[in-house]
């Protein structure tokens, strides 16, 4: 796991998250993000009891390809690799506070 996330900076990756991410999975990662109600699949939550307990290159990985048939769109048009690791970053590091 640490060698996804080695030298990468989850304060970058809060920035990401807060722009394109906390709108369906939350200002503060619990799956109930604005546009979350709308939306089937509900987007999950990615920290505390009930977020799934995926190693950082699952995550990475859905981040970068999305999940098809989802709202869960694929990133990596959108962010460089560094900076979908730095996103990463900070989940967990949310996770570990959490
Ligand atoms: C339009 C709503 C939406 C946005 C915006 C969004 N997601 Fe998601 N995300 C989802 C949904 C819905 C799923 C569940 C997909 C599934 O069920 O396969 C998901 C799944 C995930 C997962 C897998 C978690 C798990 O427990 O399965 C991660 C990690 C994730 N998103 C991270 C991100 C990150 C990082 C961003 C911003 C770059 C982001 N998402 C933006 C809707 C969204």
């Amino acid at each position: 796991m640490a060698e996804v996330i080695a030298g990468s900076d989850a304060n970058k990756g809060q920035e990401i998250y807060d722009k394109s991410c906390g709108n369906c999975h939350g200002p503060t990662l619990d799956g109930r993000g604005p546009r979350s109600g709308g939306i089937t699949p509900r987007p999950p939550a990615l920290v505390g009891p009930d977020a799934a307990d995926l190693p950082a290159a699952a995550l990475l990985r859905i981040v970068r390809d999305g999940s098809p048939g989802t709202s869960m769109a694929p990133w990596s048009r959108a962010f460089s690799e560094n900076q979908q690791r730095d996103v990463i970053a900070y989940i967990l590091a949310k996770k570990q506070v959490d």
